[in-house]
């Protein structure tokens, strides 16, 4: 059966794509064929990143950091200057910020994760979505993650700024959807990747490797889950396969918050 979820042309901006899951999200949506504006803090990891897309891809990479507006200005000009409009911005930059209890955590880096996590996915909605209006259609997918929903101990600062992208997320579709725009979010559980190492690592070091840990026995599918995993459900809610959906939350956590 043909893959019904491609995505020839459509033009697909996507920051944090340097990063685990933005990369795999990156490179799936080129594979579905998507013409990718790719977007993070270092241009040499960009092209590193970018090395690993499709041969026949289309790609232009943007150095900004999202919690400027300036910068946030800047690659949605890129964007549309290089490929005349965008139709899919997956929203993803974001940190995980300290990993201490609230009562050792500084003003200044609780600060940061909320610059990054909640300012920077609202500046890029602020930016894209008047590229979209223009042409009553596009589709907004936002990272937020399971500690969006639940609590993470230790990561106060981060788990804040996930319920916000929640917030967030509803808000604009509410504000958009009537026009064609869609805007939703994508909720992660524990994915093996470098910033739940890091999180693990923060809370306990005699607990890496990751695969070791007694997390996998919470989660109902056992296992960490893969970027790949992730990618796939941002290429569904890219795509025209998700027509009627926006303002949606959805979790790809093998299970962890069924509970
Ligand atoms: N890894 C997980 O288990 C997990 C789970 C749930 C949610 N998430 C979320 O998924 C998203 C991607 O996470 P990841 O695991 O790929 O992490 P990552 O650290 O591999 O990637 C994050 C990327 O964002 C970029 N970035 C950070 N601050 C930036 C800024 N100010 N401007 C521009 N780019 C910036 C980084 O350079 C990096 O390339 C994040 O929003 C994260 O909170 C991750």
């Amino acid at each position: 059966m043909p893959d019904r979820i491609r995505l020839d042309g459509r033009v697909a901006v996507v920051t944090g794509s340097a990063g685990v899951i933005g990369s795999a999200a990156m490179r799936l949506l080129a594979e579905r064929g998507a013409r990718i504006v790719a977007v993070d803090r270092s241009q040499q990891d960009l092209q590193a990143a970018i090395r690993d897309l499709p041969a026949s891809a289309q790609a232009l990479a943007v150095t900004a950091d999202v919690t400027r507006e300036d910068e946030v200005a800047g690659y949605v000009r890129a964007a549309v200057d290089k490929f005349g409009t965008i139709d899919v911005f997956y929203n993803n930059a974001g940190v995980e910020g300290d990993v201490t209890p609230i009562t050792r955590y500084s003003l200044e880096a609780f600060r940061r994760v909320i610059d990054v996590n909640v300012v920077g996915v609202f500046l890029g909605m602020k930016h894209v979505l008047p590229v979209m209006l223009k042409q009553n259609k596009g589709s907004i997918i936002n990272t937020a993650s399971i500690a969006g929903l639940i609590g993470a101990a230790e990561i106060a600062a981060y788990t804040a700024s996930k319920h916000a992208v929640i917030g967030l997320t509803k808000s604009a579709a509410l504000e958009c959807t009537a026009t064609g725009v869609r805007v939703n979010c994508v909720c992660p559980g524990l994915i093996d990747s470098r910033m739940l190492s890091a999180i693990i690592e923060g809370r306990n070091p005699a607990q890496v490797p990751v695969a070791n840990d007694k997390i996998v026995e919470r989660i109902p599918a056992r296992r960490l889950g893969q970027a790949s995993e992730v990618a796939s459900i941002v290429a569904f809610l890219a795509s025209d396969e998700a027509s009627y959906v926006s303002g949606s939350a959805y979790t790809v956590d093998g299970g962890r918050t069924a509970g």
